[in-house]
């Protein structure tokens, strides 16, 4: 619950919490109607309420960016083309509902890398959707306003993601991952014990740029590849097909259409059987596992860039790794490595230095702790 605080017995202050996530595996499998395991992790971004004097504009400024907005009601509605459209997005899904909220400040602040697919953009939205929920007395469920969040994302921002990163930032659980099945929305926790294991988060600061135009035409390569099959078989998406089913209809395909949809396919069988591993504590298994999703993210989803693959593959060949991946939609970003804990400081300083070396800037490492969502 948020934090109400009365000052001089007028102004209200909220505060508000939604973290990042990073994704353990399964990438580009939520707008295919497939599986992911994500965890929510104690970096987030935090949003300060407070009243404004006048009742008729909304301010927004950001500790991590000098650009402050103040916007009366009717550009509240529309595109500012700057950080300010994650919230605008998901105001306008709740004026679209009839909650028109003027007169308030909206101050965040973050510890998450921006733009480095431990999405920071979905925990600006869920903490602004968590915060504006509360205004207007809570007539939305936590469902509902990942929905939200994630619209708001789709149509106002133009980002045509899936629901994973909106969804693991509004239902994050301290201490547990989250197997969600982006088809029914049926989710179940997954306690991470981890024994003497840790989960390295490895960030590339290589800037993400036309990330957005990537991810929109690899969604359309497999609305393709789901039209075609549907000639030959009934699904609604391509995670419905098993991978022998597919390798049957795979002739039917060709090009990246194929290689795209083969990654759908068996991604999604491999966080099924992720999951049994680590329900069963078999976190050999768990990490060949994500070294065979990184694989087919750079071999046949053609997602990752020469700093992921080069990350993925020192952690790889380190003493005490079990497995490493990408994590998020890629192009840069970040990696996320299984890792004996007392291998860790050794694997960041030689990573971090090979990899300064290689590229001639820094690497960021994170050991990931995992903590609850949007509040
Ligand atoms: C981004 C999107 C998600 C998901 C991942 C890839 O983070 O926002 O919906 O598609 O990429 O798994």
């Amino acid at each position: 619950m948020p934090t109400d605080l009365h000052l001089d017995g007028q102004t209200r202050v909220l505060h508000f919490f939604a973290p990042g996530r990073v994704n353990l595996i399964g990438d580009h499998t939520d707008y295919n109607g497939g599986l992911v395991f994500p965890a929510a992790l104690t970096m987030g971004t935090y949003l300060t309420v407070t009243e404004r004097f006048d009742h008729f504009s909304c301010g927004f400024e950001s500790d991590d960016t000098p650009d402050t907005f103040t916007l009366g009601s009717e550009q509240l509605a529309q595109r500012q083309h700057a950080w300010v459209d994650y919230p605008l997005g998901v105001l306008k899904e709740f004026s679209d509902r009839g909650w028109n909220l003027l007169g308030y400040d909206f101050h965040y602040h973050g510890d998450l890398p921006i733009g480095a697919a431990l999405s920071s953009s979905a925990s600006i939205e869920m903490v602004t959707a968590v915060a504006l929920n509360t205004l207007c007395g809570e007539p939305f469920t936590q469902l509902e306003l990942v929905q939200m969040a994630q619209h708001a994302e789709n149509a106002f921002v133009g980002m045509n993601c899936g629901i994973m990163d909106q969804f693991a930032s509004g239902f994050g659980k301290k201490d547990h991952a989250i197997a969600l099945d982006c088809n029914t929305l049926e989710y179940e926790w997954v306690p991470l014990e981890m024994s003497g294991l840790k989960f390295v988060i490895a960030n590339t600061n290589k800037p993400r740029e036309l990330v957005d135009s990537a991810y929109n035409r690899r969604r359309a390569e497999c609305n393709e590849a789901l039209e075609i099959l549907r000639r030959y078989v009934s699904v609604e998406n391509l995670c419905q097909l098993t991978v022998p089913q597919f390798e049957k209809l795979s002739r039917n395909l060709s090009g990246n259409v194929l290689r795209r949809a083969r990654h759908a396919v068996s991604e999604h069988a491999r966080v099924r059987e992720a999951v049994t591993a680590l329900k069963a504590g078999d976190m050999a298994r768990f990490g060949q596992l994500m070294n065979a999703s990184h694989a087919s993210l750079r071999d046949d989803y053609a997602v990752t860039c020469p700093e992921l693959d080069f990350l993925v593959a020192a952690a790889q060949q380190h003493p005490g790794v079990l497995g490493s991946r990408m994590t998020g939609a890629g192009f840069g970003g970040c990696t996320v490595t299984l890792i004996a804990e007392e291998r860790v400081g050794e694997f960041i300083r030689t990573l971090g230095d090979a990899y300064t070396q290689r590229f001639g800037h820094n690497a960021d490492f994170y050991v990931a702790e995992i903590g609850d969502g949007a509040q």
